[in-house]
This record gives C-alpha cells, structure tokens and sequence, in this order.
C-alpha cells in the first residue's frame, strides 16, 4: 500500500504523488467492481466531525466506513464541547485519548489542519472532509474516477470549471491537479469570483466560447454562505442562469460524448436546467455513487499505513 502522507492523514490531494493518485482510483475501481475485500485486524474506530452543512460527503464517508467495518462514534459538533470554547485540537485530542483511530473532519476554516498535522501529541489520523474555500481532496478522487471511468485517460481532455471559483474549494482542489495530470483546464464564471492565481492551472474563457471543446462540463454551485451581505443582495439567480448557466440550448452545443458533472448541492435552474440534472450526459448521481468507492479507498489506505489490515 502506498504512502499518503506523513502520520498516515489526507488532506490536500495535491501533496501526492501522480502514482499514487493513479493507484488511489485503481482501488476504487476495485471496491466499485467488488473484487476487494479488506479484513481489520482488530476493531477500528472512528469519528465524523462535520463542523459545517453536509449531506453527500457525511453520508458517503459512512458508509464507506461502515462498508470496511469500521466502528463510528457519533459526535455532533452542535452539541459537543466545542459551543464551550474547547479547541479543534483539543476535540481531536480528546477523541485519540478515547480510542479513536481516525477522523473525518469538515471545518469552515481553511486548512484547519495546518499546524494539526504536525502536533506531535496527535496520532490519529486526519481526513479533510473539505475546508473551507480550500481543498477537497475526496471529492477530487471521485471526480478523477468519474472522468478515468468515462476517458480512460487525463492527458489532453478538455475540462471546463464554471462558476463561483473564489469561493469552491472543489474548483481549487480539481484545477490545480487535473492541470498536474495533463488536463486543459477552462475557468468561467463572474469575473469577480476568478481568483488570480488559478491563471497557473488553465485559462479564463467565455462559457460560449468554451463549451464547443469540451470533454467535461463541471459546475459549481454559488456559494451564499460565503459571500458578503452585499454580494448576496446584488446576487440575482435568473441573471446568472442566462450569463453563465448550462440551459439545454447551451447544452446542446456540448460535443457529443461530453459530460456534464457537479459535485453537488445542486441548484437546480441558476448553474444548470433542471432537465440536464438527470439527463443521459450527466454524470452528477454517478459522482455521488463514486464517492463511496473514493472514500473506501481513502480509508483502507489509511488503515494499512497504520498497519490495521490483514494483507
Ligand atoms: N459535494 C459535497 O461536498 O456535498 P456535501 O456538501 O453535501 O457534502
């Protein structure tokens, strides 16, 4: 089993390897098509901590734990010591000292892991369930699955990322490595919400312009919640819908064997129709079954950097 990282934690996919991206989708693959089974060598304990809203990410790491057998102690960070003033890293401190072997952790603060990771009193290991306008690194896995499932291959796909960029941290985490993997990476969206530096991960380009060469379609939601008072009351969703959404007259200039992805919560009819949620070319339920199979890949790498599996 490969390295993911020192202390066996995942938490910005951009730190590994192109060879063991590569045999992180294998291994997917490999749950996704039922050839692997793994065996604990004993009882395996760990917690979810979504300190911000979830559905698809929660509820597929759970069963992707539940899948390899792994025991999950329930904590809500609503009703935990955190509304006390306790620290992250005293919460995750507390988890290890109980027995805890792994956690899942989603924060609004980006990289709240940062000086975790190298806290020498912390064991367990950490898993980035997405941190704030940061990295993503599970989704990202499941969006490369998607995109290998469909192409076979990276280099020289024609990728394009539309939406509210500044604030994603799907759009940060995907660029940066579908760049790294040979991808021509498109941007659009409201200029207001390019952020500079993703110019080093591919090109700002009309959503007309663009969509014609297209191999992936990927969308991103309008992240309200992290926007300013003043940028939620300008925001006007019919206005977006007709400048950069993917309406079905749009959708029908996308080339033939294109697909249409979005890593969710959608809404429907301002980034895309809801007609084209579900149409043949979207892959966007696909993502959220794949996600499990990234996840228990993830965490079986985990486990076998800790020395938890029967090889
Ligand atoms: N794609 C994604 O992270 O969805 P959730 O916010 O529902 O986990």
């Amino acid at each position: 089993m490969m390295q993911l990282l020192n202390k066996a934690n995942f938490l910005n996919i951009n730190d590994l390897d192109d060879d063991s991206i590569s045999r992180l989708i294998t291994l997917a693959e490999a749950f996704k098509n039922d050839h692997k089974q793994v065996h604990l060598k004993r009882p395996v304990y760990a917690a979810n901590l979504f300190f911000e809203n979830s559905t698809r990410t929660h509820s597929s790491f759970q069963m992707a734990e539940k899948k390899l057998g792994i025991d999950l102690i329930e904590i809500n960070p609503a009703t935990s010591s955190v509304k006390k003033g306790e620290s992250l890293g005293d919460t995750i401190k507390t988890l290890q000292a109980i027995g805890v072997d792994m956690t899942v952790i989603r924060h609004a603060h980006t990289g709240w892991y940062q000086q975790l990771q190298s806290d020498a009193n912390i064991n367990l290991s950490l898993v980035n369930a997405g941190d704030g306008s940061g990295q993503h690194p599970s989704q990202t896995l499941l969006d490369l699955m998607t995109i290998h499932d469909e192409f076979g291959q990276f280099n020289g796909l024609n990728i394009g990322i539309i939406g509210d960029l500044a604030h994603s941290r799907v759009a940060r985490s995907d660029a940066e490595i579908l760049h790294r993997l040979g991808v021509n990476v498109y941007f659009s969206g409201p200029r207001e919400w390019y952020p500079a530096d993703f110019d080093q991960f591919g090109t700002y380009c009309d959503v007309d312009e663009m969509l014609p060469n297209l191999d992936v379609v990927m969308l991103l939601r309008v992240q309200l919640e992290r926007l300013n008072q003043n940028a939620v009351a300008s925001f006007t969703p019919t206005e977006y819908y007709q400048t950069y959404g993917l309406s079905e007259e749009r959708s029908r200039r996308m080339k033939s064997n294109a697909i249409i992805m979005h890593p969710a919560p959608v809404n429907r009819g301002v980034e895309i129709a809801s007609s084209l949620v579900e149409a043949p070319q979207s892959r966007i339920f696909t993502q959220m079954r794949n996600g499990v199979f990234a996840r228990m890949a993830i965490l079986t790498t985990l486990l076998s950097q800790r020395g938890l599996l029967e090889e």
